[in-house]
């Protein structure tokens, strides 16, 4: 964590009662060990909002919300983790020490921020000079108003390549670092500089909190180039992490319950200037892992407003794999080939663009409406490849349910039959499986996500072991140490849990639940799970811990005799390596015969 030692933030989580500090917003009454209240994370009439002060955690069965305290900053007062940090700190009356490096580190970002601001400045009041009335009527002609253009901070870059420049040479001290910030370059004549952005209109690029970090700066001269010129990537300013009109968008997306992404920075605009304001801008790329992330802090239903063009409808797919990936919802809004929201909103008015919104889209239907529309008749070899693109898009996906209902309307829209797509699919998975394992067994890093048919026993006895590694005695943690490697993990999320405390173990000797916590902090899905498996106290015996590893073996094997089997289905295989398989497949029985057995007593090891 930059700043903030790691045993300082320890020292604060630890001598704050978790009770204490969120009772400031919760109305929490005593039940048994826990402390109850309504969930400040849904709307509920009964409190299922729970407050665990043994091991200072918080947790909602009603929404799946949980973790500590920090967490609990984090998503219901909407700070980062180091405000967070801070404000805990603040709580506990522990004042922070500010280190050199961190000292040094603050300073240099609140440098380039200034700058930045400078820059904002500069080129917010020159748009409003006289001269510049031509820039100021591109914006009006456009139909954003004066209020969208200060909400927004829009401005202009003169023609000019040293007015900038002077601005700055008047307030910041450092022209170099405004030169990294790609305001302005420097020349082969060293310590000259001249100004980067030239007769542009310019969007400033602001963080969730609204510092500025960057610009884009649209042309206004049609032989300018490039159309867009947007600030390089800077200590500051790291593309791909931010989105453009966030930080005006928040409140909004919470009111809505959805947020609206849009490719440009005129779309946004548009639909903001129409009172859309839950819309955030992907600025002409498609949505990052980051950017994904970065929403689902603020809502999970994601509507995809993208170009009708063909580079638009294909980016608006990948977005939606992006955003199922993490198991948020995407929807797709069709726009006419030739529009934008921006070019639809002007042309057709607000009313019709609601409508457009109302008859949102699932991905897999968007789909199979843009396969449709380019092949009317499309042959069986064209159907092939589409469902195999398909499928294997569908391995990624984190909801099975969805999957599911996906795989269902697949067969039902292209008239195949659902089983062979299950089994296509299964077997997809398998193959990915099998990669998947012998990388993870040849030690290197496994970075797919892999996924099998949800199997809630084995789920659960996952969880059931991790709880019990959590929260159990010495003689049974060592015995699930000896009996449990990583392939037997099939959900990857808990297999990184589980790794994080095997790693502790190793390094530190000891397991702190509220360390876990923190280091899963700024993935929310490991956060719930984390926290229910803690508030879950799992039976402390060893008879469970065997229950536990006796399934995943048992399942492992399964599998294995499940491939094997699928092989030996395979029509072109020959006599000889169906003798072989059918071999390996009896072994692979007599060994789970055996597990069996052992499991229920009968055999002794
Ligand atoms: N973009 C960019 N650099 C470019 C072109 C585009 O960064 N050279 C980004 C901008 O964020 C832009 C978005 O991609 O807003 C979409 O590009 P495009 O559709 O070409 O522009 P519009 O937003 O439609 O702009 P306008 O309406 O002014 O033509
Ligand atoms: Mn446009």
């Amino acid at each position: 964590m930059p700043g903030i030692p790691e045993e300082k933030i320890e020292e604060i989580r630890s001598s704050i009662n978790i009770v204490h500090y969120i009772s400031q917003f919760v109305n929490l009454k005593k039940t048994g060990q826990n402390y109850k209240g309504l969930c400040p994370f849904h709307t509920e009439k009964t409190p299922s909002f729970i407050v665990n002060p043994e091991k200072q955690i918080f947790k909602c069965f009603g929404c799946g919300k949980g973790g500590n305290i920090y967490t609990f900053i984090m998503d219901y007062e909407k700070h980062s983790f180091v405000d967070a940090v801070k404000k805990a700190a603040d709580f506990a009356g522990i004042s922070l020490p500010v280190t050199e490096q961190s000292a040094k580190e603050i300073n240099y970002f609140q440098k380039l921020y200034q700058i930045n601001e400078n820059a904002c400045e500069f080129f917010e009041d020159i748009l409003y000079k006289p001269k510049n009335e031509e820039q100021l009527n591109y914006f009006l002609k456009r139909n954003i108003s004066e209020k969208t253009i200060k909400a927004f901070r829009l401005g202009y870059a003169p023609d000019s390549y040293d007015q900038l420049l002077g601005r700055l040479k008047n307030s910041v001290l450092d022209l170099q670092e405004a030169a990294k910030l790609g305001l302005i370059q420097e020349k082969e004549d060293k310590g000259k500089f001249y100004d980067k952005f030239r007769h542009r209109v310019m969007f400033p690029f602001q963080n969730v909190s609204g510092k500025i970090i960057g610009f884009g700066g649209r042309k206004l001269r049609e032989e300018q180039q490039p159309k867009y010129l947007n600030s390089p990537e800077s200590p500051v300013y790291k593309k791909g992490k931010i989105l453009y009109g966030l930080h005006q968008a928040v409140n909004s997306i919470r009111e809505n319950g959805f947020v609206i992404i849009v490719e440009g920075y005129f779309d946004l605009l548009r639909l903001v200037e129409e009172g859309i304001k839950n819309t955030a801008a992907t600025s002409g790329t498609s949505l990052t892992e980051e950017q994904a992330k970065l929403l689902r802090r603020y809502t999970k239903d994601i509507y995809i407003a993208y170009d009708g063009d063909s580079a638009g409808i294909k980016a608006a797919i990948r977005n939606a794999q992006i955003i199922e990936k993490y198991d948020m919802n995407a929807f797709i809004i069709s726009l006419p080939e030739q529009d934008d929201p921006d070019s639809f909103v002007l042309n057709n008015g607000l009313a019709a663009f609601k409508e457009l919104l109302k008859e949102k889209t699932l991905p897999i239907d968007f789909q199979i409406n843009a396969f449709l529309n380019t092949n009317k008749n499309p042959s069986i070899e064209q159907k092939d490849s589409f469902i195999q693109e398909i499928l294997s898009s569908l391995l990624e996906m984190r909801n099975q349910i969805k999957t599911g209902l996906y795989i269902h309307q697949l067969a039902e829209r292209l008239q195949i039959n659902e089983s062979l797509l299950i089994n296509q699919i299964n077997s997809l998975k398998r193959q990915k499986y099998r990669s998947f394992r012998s990388k993870n067994k040849a030690g290197e890093e496994v970075s797919s996500t892999v996924k099998r048919r949800v199997h809630s026993g084995i789920y659960e006895a996952e969880k059931g072991l991790i709880g019990l590694l959590l929260n159990s005695t010495q003689e049974i943690q060592n015995y699930i140490i000896a009996n449990v490697s990583y392939e037997l993990f099939e959900n990857e999320q808990l297999l990184h849990i589980y790794e994080f405390i095997m790693q502790e173990l190793e390094e530190v000797g000891k397991i702190d639940l509220g360390k876990i916590m923190q280091s899963f902090q700024e993935d929310e899905e490991s956060n719930k799970v984390i926290s229910e498996i803690a508030v879950n106290d799992y039976i402390n015996e060893m008879k469970f811990a065997k229950d536990c590893i006796f399934q995943l073996k048992k399942w492992d094997l399964e599998k294995k005799a499940q491939d094997i089997s699928s092989l030996i289905k395979t029509e072109d295989s020959s006599t000889e390596s169906i003798l072989h398989y059918t071999q390996q497949l009896t072994e692979v029985r007599k060994e789970i015969n055996q597990l069996v057995r052992i499991h229920r007593g009968i055999l002794k090891i």
